[in-house]
């Protein structure tokens, strides 16, 4: 869903919830590597360090979120807080009259994602999900070729993204802040299979794996969509995977593809056997070869930046269907964890 930039269009100008490790690498990073976008201010729950932060980047104004709220330099915000905290800071941005580009998963309440939509339709302001990902050219690329019908009509997904978490102190090893394997990997799965085959995708079973503070390490849920064909998924997910592991295979009816890296198409140093970076390796396709698009130095997320900025200028709609099936699959996921128990 990339939308060219108007040519003309300034910077957008982010205020940012940011203080952890993500934010280097989606917004500072790319912003000094020339991005369409500038920070305008850092917030975080301690002045300190959002004072810290804001010198370390370069960011001229620091405070609290209800100051970033407040300050008219701001038009967009950057979420990469916990989980737990996205749909209510995504909520206050949009009442505040923000665009919202939110850390994933947005939320698994899907009725409150539509609410939230709906409010930001009426406010004129943009909520994106950060499924970085799926703007980097090379993965668009193959995404678009698969919805085209490059292996015929998928018949099943199977994706696994596993990495091995060993801070004990971690946000994601935190049931009350929404922690867990399926929440922080396994959400990219199921963005895949909607980005794949949009529709009513159902959970069919789910298995987990469960640590010592209850959140699960290690999770799969099987799912399928049932008309007009019906396409069958697994997703994995891991934070105990010995080694990292991002990639997804998918099946049609005239031929198959390997994703190698779909989700980290340039990853960061030191993702292990992801380290290579995107590549689709055919099985057989049907109709014309797909040409790679090289993989450069901008990350996806200096993608993801440029492509949220111009679809904030020329107004685009937001993803709404998507957003919400993606909080109903995972609140369903949820669901089917605590009932296993
Ligand atoms: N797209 C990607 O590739 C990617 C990669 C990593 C993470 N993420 C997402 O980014 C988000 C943050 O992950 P992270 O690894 O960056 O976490 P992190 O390093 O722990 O940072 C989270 C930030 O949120 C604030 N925070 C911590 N606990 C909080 C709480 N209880 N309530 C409100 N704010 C709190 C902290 O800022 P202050 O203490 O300064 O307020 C902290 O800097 C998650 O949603 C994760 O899924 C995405």
């Amino acid at each position: 869903m990339t939308t060219p930039a108007p040519a003309t269009a300034p910077p957008l100008r982010i205020g940012a919830a940011c203080t952890g490790w993500i934010g280097g690498w989606a917004l500072h990073g790319p912003v000094t590597a020339g991005a369409r976008a500038t920070v305008t201010f850092v917030a975080s729950r301690d002045r300190d360090r959002a004072r810290r932060h804001a010198e370390a980047n370069s960011v001229p104004a620091y405070g609290s979120w209800p100051e970033l709220l407040m300050c008219s330099d701001v038009d967009a915000v950057y979420l990469a807080t916990p989980n737990s905290d996205h749909l209510t800071k995504a909520r206050q941005a949009v009442l505040a009259g923000k665009h919202v580009l939110c850390e994933k998963p947005l939320s698994c309440d899907a009725s409150a994602v539509e609410e939230l939509l709906a409010l930001a339709a009426r406010r004129g302001v943009l909520v994106q999900e950060a499924y970085h990902y799926r703007d980097h050219p090379a993965v668009a690329r193959v995404l678009a070729a698969l919805r085209a019908g490059a292996i015929g009509r998928v018949r099943r997904i199977t994706v696994d993204y596993g990495w091995l978490l060993d801070r004990p102190c971690d946000v994601r090893l935190r049931p009350e802040l929404d922690g867990g394997a399926f929440l922080d990997v396994g959400c990219y799965g199921v963005d895949l299979l909607h980005s794949l085959v949009p529709g009513t995708w159902s959970v069919l079973d789910v298995q987990a794996v469960r640590g010592p503070t209850g959140v699960d390490l290690e999770s799969r849920a099987r799912l399928a969509l049932r008309s007009p064909h019906p396409v069958r998924a697994e997703v994995r997910a891991a934070l105990r995977a010995p080694a990292t592991v991002c990639e997804a295979h998918i099946e049609g009816t005239e031929g198959a593809v390997r994703l190698l890296s779909p989700f980290a198409p340039v990853p960061p140093p030191g993702a292990g056997t992801a380290g290579l970076g995107f590549r689709a390796e055919w099985e057989h396709s049907a109709g014309a070869p797909i040409e790679p698009v090289p993989i450069r130095a901008a990350t996806s997320y200096h993608h993801q930046l440029d492509a949220f900025a111009a679809r904030v200028a020329s107004r685009a709609p937001a993803e709404t269907a998507a957003l919400v099936s993606r909080a109903r699959v995972l609140a369903e996921v949820r669901n089917r964890m605590e009932k296993n128990r």
